[in-house]
């Protein structure tokens, strides 16, 4: 009898042998997780991510389902996230018994957002993060749980329906040993200068600014072949190859413009189109490698709501963001959230932030907005007061109301100069500034 569940862990430049020796005794309809932790260097820079194990296994056949995110116990100063990468063999013979992983619903009759139509009695639809709760019975988390190992072998186990003698657990997990402090930065309230500036053109070419002269890039790119942003020549509608082109562009001028110690984070994700995964965040990453930077960090940007994902997937709960650095030196600090009811999980790079869901676009429309808390955190960690902040994508503006609020200077661009309005009312709405502040140009 073949293999129906492969639970595999490996350092990525041992997966491909190991693979090679299961491949062969999967079942026709085998699921293959495989569990990874990113590898670091002596300067705390990732020499290989989940992203490169996604990618060897796709070119080894497997068809990628879906990745799960669980914290760990602590092994090192940071990071502290196992990625499970879900395949499948055969899509169309895929197994997910999705009634044996329901996670618990914490409100009465009702799911996330008071959706009445999306409950279901037997729980809720279970989602690629895995912190279990325990609440109160009126709605409130008391407790998020960090799962054992044992306790995640058996969640696969059962969604895959195998039994013992079908599952085949072949772990060597890699220990890390980087060494970065994750202090709160403190930052100096001084008088500070400021200037901000939105620039409606495409960030491909950001000549206006100097070299070396910003300290921090936050954006969150168009992905490809998703969204319409409504303007025609925008980023995402062209083919994927020449979509990377456009984007390499606009890296190419992110790194031209930050100063020597500064950072870029991006939030980006994998995007499934027709059931195939394109792997932006990895071509993202060649590409910051090509041009001679360095990936630092990846944080886990942890969503309540999800993005529903089919009867045979788990839901969508997280997004990625990735950090890269000019100097390979340059040191990732941010502070401690205490976005968990546990204290191990507040010490892992994953940042549960929700949404305020209709707070923006009620009256201005934009289709993909992330939130001022996300914005708020990384330029208040990485940057101080009167600092020079750049997104290349501004559209609704969230980057330049953190920097409003936070007193970080600013210059940002978008394509679509029909999104004016909205970063107007945004900027009314939600901070103390006068217009007059923001150059529109
Ligand atoms: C994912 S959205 C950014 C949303 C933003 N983070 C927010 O919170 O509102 C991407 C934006 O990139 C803009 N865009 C597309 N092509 C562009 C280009 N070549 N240069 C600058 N902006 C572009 C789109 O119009 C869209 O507003």
């Amino acid at each position: 009898m073949g293999i129906k569940c492969l639970i595999l862990e490996e350092r990525f430049k041992n997966l491909q042998n190991k693979l090679s020796n299961y491949l062969q005794k999967l079942q026709d309809n085998a699921n293959v997780f495989v569990l990874v932790s990113n590898e670091y260097d002596n300067d705390n820079c990732i020499t290989y991510s989940f992203l490169d194990s996604i990618n060897l296994c796709i070119k080894n056949g497997l068809q990628y389902i879906n990745t799960i995110i669980v914290p760990v116990e602590k092994s090192c100063k940071f990071d502290n996230v196992k990625y499970i990468l879900w395949f499948s063999k055969d899509k169309n013979n895929l197994i997910f018994d999705k009634d044996s992983i329901r996670e618990k619903s914490i409100w009465k009759d009702v799911e996330w957002g008071k959706r009445e139509k999306n409950y279901n009695p037997k729980g809720k639809d279970p989602g690629n993060v895995w912190i279990p709760t325990n609440d109160d019975g009126n709605g409130h988390i008391t407790e998020h749980i960090l799962m054992t190992q044992q306790q995640v072998i058996n969640r696969i186990q059962k969604m895959s329906n195998a039994t013992q003698v079908e599952t085949i657990v072949d772990l060597n997990p890699i220990k890390n040993t980087i060494k970065i402090s994750n202090d709160n930065v403190h930052n100096i309230e001084t008088d500070v200068r400021t200037k901000y500036e939105v620039i409606f053109d495409s960030s491909e070419n950001m000549k206006p600014i100097k070299d070396n002269s910003v300290s921090l890039v936050v954006t969150s790119p168009p992905y490809w072949d998703l969204k319409n942003y409504f303007k025609s020549g925008q980023i995402g509608q062209e083919s994927y190859d020449k979509y990377l082109e456009r984007m390499k562009n606009v890296w190419k001028e992110c790194s031209r413009i930050l100063k020597d110690d500064g950072s870029i984070w991006i939030n980006i994700n994998i995007r499934v189109k027709d059931n195939y995964p394109i792997l932006i965040p990895y071509d993202y990453v060649n590409q910051f490698k090509n041009l001679g930077l360095f990936l630092k960090q990846i944080f886990i940007w942890h969503k309540s709501s999800g993005i529903p994902t089919g009867a045979k997937n788990i839901v969508d709960r997280h997004e990625y963001v990735l950090v890269f650095t000019k100097d390979k030196h340059t040191t990732i600090t941010v502070g401690r959230y205490n976005d968990y009811k546990n204290p191990k999980i507040n010490e892992t790079n994953i940042w549960n932030i929700n949404r305020k869901a209709g707070s923006v676009g009620k009256k201005y429309i934009h289709p993909a907005i992330y939130p001022t808390e996300l914005t708020n955190r990384i330029i208040n960690d990485m940057t101080q007061p009167g600092d020079m902040v750049c997104d290349p994508f501004l559209g609704s503006g969230t980057t330049l109301i953190s920097c409003l609020k936070l007193k970080r200077s600013f210059v940002g661009f978008e394509y679509n100069e029909g999104f004016k309005d909205l970063i107007i009312s945004r900027i009314n709405s939600d901070t103390s500034n006068n217009i007059k502040d923001v150059k529109f140009v």
